[in-house]
């Protein structure tokens, strides 16, 4: 069963998962996860073996506001040391399933950028449509991040379906970049003008923000490759390189 199958990672896995297995995607309207009793009479009907939980409030500036506003239960934190509201919660639901009796495995996913349109923009196909229109962008220089392609990243949730891993294990590109290398990358492969992207400091963009950010978010995938190897999650060059096949395409 997918939860949040409308969503930008959720609908991309729907695509790549169709053809090979069974799946029950219930929609926001049909089924509202933060309604208890709905959810388990949902999960003891279907008795679905697999639950992969896409569904969230995904809006990192929007949550801000929404401080305090908690639905469901309260866990301990753990010494993560969250920094926004978005980050908060997220903690919270890791460590309420982990917790859980479930066989449970919580993937961490950092910017998952997509070559399929989706109503959702993510930082790659904002630098198309920005650059594409001749508008100027802003890169941060000093920001590790390793935005993963969301199509490795479907592959290799499936690998954790698949084995039935469990624990926390990070799904991200095998290496980091930064926001500012990552747009220009993006600007030279798709012949858009590297001109238009200005360099600012993380100390400069940090604060124009509502909700506060790690300057470093980039994610160790070493437990990844650990068990599944190399071939799935990629360095961003490689990464960027299947991206630009793929949107030249659609
Ligand atoms: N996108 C990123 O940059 C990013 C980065 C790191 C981690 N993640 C994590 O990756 C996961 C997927 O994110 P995403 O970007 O695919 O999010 P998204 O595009 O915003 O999609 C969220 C999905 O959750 C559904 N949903 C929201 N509230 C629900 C509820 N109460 N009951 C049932 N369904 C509900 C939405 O349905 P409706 O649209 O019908 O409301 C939608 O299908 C999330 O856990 C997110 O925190 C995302």
């Amino acid at each position: 069963m997918v939860l949040g199958g409308s969503g930008l990672v959720g609908s991309r896995v729907l695509d790549l998962w169709a053809d090979d297995i069974e799946l029950i995607a219930p929609t926001h309207a049909e089924l509202d996860i933060l309604d208890d009793r709905a959810l388990t009479a949902f999960l003891t009907e279907t008795q679905a073996p697999v639950v992969v939980n896409l569904a969230a409030w995904a809006d990192v500036d929007g949550a801000e506001p929404e401080r305090g506003n908690r639905d469901g239960r309260v866990y301990a934190f753990d010494p993560t040391g969250p920094l926004c509201w978005y980050a908060e919660t997220k903690l919270e639901g890791e460590q309420g399933v982990l917790g859980s009796s479930a066989q449970a495995c919580v993937a961490r996913i950092e910017m998952p950028f997509s070559a399929q349109p989706h109503r959702k923009q993510d930082l790659a196909r904002l630098c198309l449509a920005r650059l594409g229109r001749g508008e100027p962008m802003v890169g941060v220089v000093d920001q590790r991040i390793t935005p993963v392609f969301l199509d490795d990243a479907v592959r290799a949730l499936g690998q954790i379906k698949e084995v039935r891993f469990t624990g926390t294990i990070h799904v991200a590109a095998a290496g980091w970049t930064t926001p500012y290398l990552f747009i220009r990358a993006i600007a030279a492969r798709m012949g858009l003008s590297a001109d238009l992207v200005t360099a600012e400091t993380f100390a400069d963009f940090a604060p124009k923000r509502p909700a506060r950010r790690p300057q470093h978010s980039w994610l160790d995938v070493s437990c990844f490759e650990e068990h599944f190897g190399r071939d799935i999650l990629r360095g961003p060059e490689a990464e960027l390189d299947a991206w630009v096949e793929q949107v030249s395409a659609t």
